[in-house]
């Protein structure tokens, strides 16, 4: 990585991979597949010519130093969803902190049945698994938080984005969808065993379909965003956030309270709320002590458990 634009010959990369140079060759032919820009051919050597925006642990560990996510860092090019690797390596004991990051999703999924279109090299896939010691109820709490920490994170890369927390986890700019959280978790009655905390950020798509209420953070700023300081911004504002609601008794209430003036949805906002096949309408009311969503209706106030919330 530090000298990671320099010419190479075939020869040296051959015997540094114990190998020959024709397998050199077809590794570079695949990395050029991968969307890696290698100059060079077999007789002039190879060179990287820009140290490309992958979310490689190596690239992304010194930047994590001090947190719980610079252990177990798993980098994929392609993966079906990395929120399914992650419930799957939780299930098999894997520890808390531990982070998937694909390049690109195959069957990446949303929240309820929806799909999350993760086309390559474009977005951040990311999903982490954390073993809190707190009942299922908590978990509400942990996504909130999780909405936060990405919104903290874009802004401290790019000061004049704010997007905005429409409740429970999606974030927004200009009324569309920039980021989803799909908080996943294996849990007993009383007792989370582990959660998987998946997110994904349109970063540096430059359209979508006109169907999809989508916008991305080049498509707002007009320029490329690097998804390596995204991230490594991201994973540090989570271990905040995840520290503090393990140690801090109070955090659950900074996280509802900073949720809440974050976000232009929780208080004030015309909405109409769909849950298991009903619908009512009616402005929101703040949160209530466990994260959930209240809402004046004509007919007092309801609490929205799980519905879908659009605006009215
Ligand atoms: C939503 O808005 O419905 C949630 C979308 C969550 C998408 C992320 S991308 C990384 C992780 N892996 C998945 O399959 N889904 C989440």
């Amino acid at each position: 990585m530090e000298h990671a634009t320099v010419v190479v010959s075939g020869t040296k990369i051959a015997e540094e991979i114990s190998s020959s140079r024709s397998e050199v060759w077809r590794l570079i032919q695949q990395l050029r597949g991968l969307g890696v820009d290698v100059a060079g051919h077999p007789a002039t050597g190879y060179q990287l010519r820009s140290v490309p925006d992958l979310l490689l642990p190596e690239i992304l560990r010194p930047m994590l130093r001090g947190t719980i996510f610079d252990a177990h860092l798993h980098h994929f090019y392609k993966i079906g969803s990395t929120n399914t690797a992650a419930m799957a390596a939780a299930a098999d004991g894997a520890p808390e902190g531990t982070v998937f990051l694909s390049e690109e999703q195959t069957a990446g999924r949303g929240r309820g049945a929806n799909s999350w279109q993760s086309p390559r090299s474009t977005g951040i896939y990311c999903s982490l698994i954390v073993r809190p010691m707190s009942p299922p109820s908590d978990i509400l709490v942990l996504s909130l938080a999780a909405g936060l920490a990405v919104q903290s994170a874009i802004q401290s890369v790019d000061s004049r984005v704010k997007p905005d927390l429409k409740w429970p986890n999606d974030l927004l700019i200009d009324g569309k969808k920039v980021c989803g959280i799909l908080c996943e978790m294996n849990a007993e009655a009383t007792r989370v065993r582990y959660a998987v905390v998946g997110i994904g950020i349109n970063v540096n798509q430059a359209s979508f379909p006109k169907e999809l209420p989508a916008t991305s953070l080049r498509l707002v700023t007009g320029s490329e965003w690097s998804r390596v300081e995204l991230v490594g911004a991201l994973l540090k504002s989570l271990d905040r956030e995840y520290g503090q609601l393990k140690r801090d008794p109070d955090a659950r209430e900074s996280i509802l309270q900073r949720f809440a003036q974050n976000s232009s949805w929780v208080f004030g906002k015309r909405v109409r709320i769909e849950e298991n096949g009903a619908a009512f309408e009616g402005t929101t009311e703040g949160l209530d002590e466990r994260g959930f969503l209240r809402v004046e209706t004509a007919h007092g106030t309801q609490t929205v458990l799980s519905g879908t919330v659009r605006e009215k």
